[in-house]
């Protein structure tokens, strides 16, 4: 600070870069926003969790744990709601976008739903919008995203391709501060949307892309022993593949990743 008490341009240039130590790694907005004058998000209907709270009496953490549970009980009950009261795509994109409780949303520049054309026989299911797809409001559109298309391009498919289209949604349509893994209170609340727009895109098969996808859908990670083999998941045949961005760090499997693509081309055909 200077003698006058005024802070100089030095000042604001170790407050910068003190915020960028703390990972800060892009401006959101021209004014910074106090969360702590946010207004609270509107109040969860009670829905059966009640006996999750722990007795008074109890040190605050004991307390705590269940309570945030109970939150995210009902939660994930209100995103069921609402995406069962969805009959279109459009008007669960509608839901989604109206959900306050899954904090991600605040930090996100846009909803990301999906992209291809709905209908398709297979539907790409990643993980969640990183920076450029937080920006576009679409999925898979970064490096990963342009190297997604390339794989299936090869076997003949593509989100614009009308004769033979894929249509792509990720677990998350919020993009998850500095692209962190999604956790699992974030999936399991947001799970019914997932579950919902499978149903309502009706695709014949699904593609896993990743641990996320397979924990959402499946209940399970360890994608390297389960890519290539056919499963179920919610109802329909569903095949784990590594996730493109997985493959671009390691290119050692792309050799597997080109064997599941052949997978799912011979199952297309069948
Ligand atoms: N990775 C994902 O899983 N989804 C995207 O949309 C982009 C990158």
């Amino acid at each position: 600070m200077t003698a006058n008490g005024t802070f100089s341009r030095q000042d604001a240039m170790a407050a910068l870069a003190w915020q960028l130590d703390l990972g800060a790694d892009e401006c959101i907005a021209d004014a910074p926003v106090n969360r702590y004058d946010a207004p609270p998000p509107p109040k969860l209907p009670k829905m059966g969790t009640g006996s999750n709270i722990a007795p008074l009496g109890q040190s605050t953490a004991t307390q705590a744990a269940p309570v945030m549970a109970a939150i995210e009980e009902s939660a994930a009950e209100v995103a069921a709601l609402l995406a069962k009261r969805a009959t279109t795509l459009d008007a669960l994109r509608n839901a989604m976008a109206t959900f306050e409780h899954c904090a991600l949303k605040k930090g996100a520049r846009n909803l990301v739903f999906a992209d291809g054309i709905p209908g398709a026989r297979i539907m790409v299911v990643g993980e969640a919008p990183g920076r450029d797809e937080d920006l576009a409001g679409k999925p898979f559109v970064g490096r990963a995203g342009q190297f997604l298309d390339r794989m299936f391009d090869a076997i003949g498919l593509a989100r614009d391709r009308s004769q033979a289209p894929i249509y792509i949604t990720n677990v998350l349509p919020w993009r998850p501060p500095q692209n962190r893994d999604p956790d699992a209170d974030e999936i399991a609340m947001m799970l019914p949307f997932l579950t919902r727009h499978i149903e309502l895109a009706a695709p014949e098969m699904l593609v896993l892309m990743g641990n996320t996808a397979c924990k959402a859908l499946l209940g399970r990670t360890g994608i390297t022993r389960m890519r290539g083999t056919w499963t179920q998941a919610a109802g329909r045949p569903a095949l784990p593949m590594f996730h493109p961005a997985a493959v671009l760090r390691d290119p050692i499997k792309k050799r597997d990743c080109w064997a599941d693509l052949l997978t799912l081309q011979d199952r297309l055909r069948a």
